[in-house]
C-alpha cells in the first residue's frame, strides 16, 4: 500500500509555530512516529510544501496510490483548486489538522476540501495523522477482502 502523507504551508514550521495550539513535535517527528506505527506493507512518502502548485503537483503524483493523509494547513479553507484535484485523482484522501478547527476562529469551520474526501480528522493533534493512517488502512482492507 502507497500512502502519501502531503503536509501543506507553515507546517514545515512543526514544533516551533504556536506550540500552545500545533504542539511541540517537528514535521520530522511525526515521520518518524508515523513510520514507526505503518505495517510492514505499508510505503510512506512524505511531501510538505508552502506551495498551493507543488500540492497540486504531489497530489497527481499520488493520483492511483491506495491513500493520502492530506494537511492542506490554511488552504483547507481557501483553494479550490486543491479541491479538484483531490476530486480527479482516484486515490483516497483523508483530511487531516492537528487542531480542532471547529472550536477556532469561525474562518476555519469551512473546509473546501472536505466534500470530496473519504472523511475529516480535526483536534487530535499528531494523532490526527495516525487515526487517518488507520482509517486509510481499514479503507482498502474493505475494498480487498
Ligand atoms: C491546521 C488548521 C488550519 O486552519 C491552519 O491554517 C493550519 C493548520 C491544523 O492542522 O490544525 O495551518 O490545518
Amino acid at each position: 500500500m502507497r500512502i502519501l502523507v502531503l503536509n501543506g504551508p507553515n507546517l514545515n514550521l512543526l514544533g516551533r509555530r504556536e506550540p500552545d495550539v500545533y504542539g511541540n513535535v517537528s514535521l520530522k517527528g511525526l515521520a518518524s512516529e508515523l513510520m514507526l506505527v505503518a505495517p510492514d506493507d505499508v510505503e510512506l512518502t512524505f511531501v510538505q510544501s508552502n506551495h498551493e502548485g507543488a500540492l497540486l503537483d504531489a497530489l497527481h503524483e499520488a493520483f492511483d496510490y491506495e491513500g493520502v493523509i492530506f494537511n492542506a494547513g490554511a488552504y483547507t479553507h481557501t483553494s479550490i483548486a486543491l479541491r479538484d484535484a483531490i476530486a480527479a485523482i482516484s486515490a483516497p484522501v483523508v483530511e487531516v489538522h492537528i487542531s480542532n478547527v471547529h472550536a477556532r476562529e469561525s474562518f476555519r469551520h469551512e473546509s473546501k476540501l472536505a466534500a470530496v474526501c473519504l472523511g475529516v480528522i480535526s483536534g487530535f493533534g499528531l494523532t490526527s495523522y495516525t487515526l487517518a493512517l488507520h482509517a486509510l488502512i481499514e479503507h482498502w482492507r474493505n475494498r480487498h477482502d
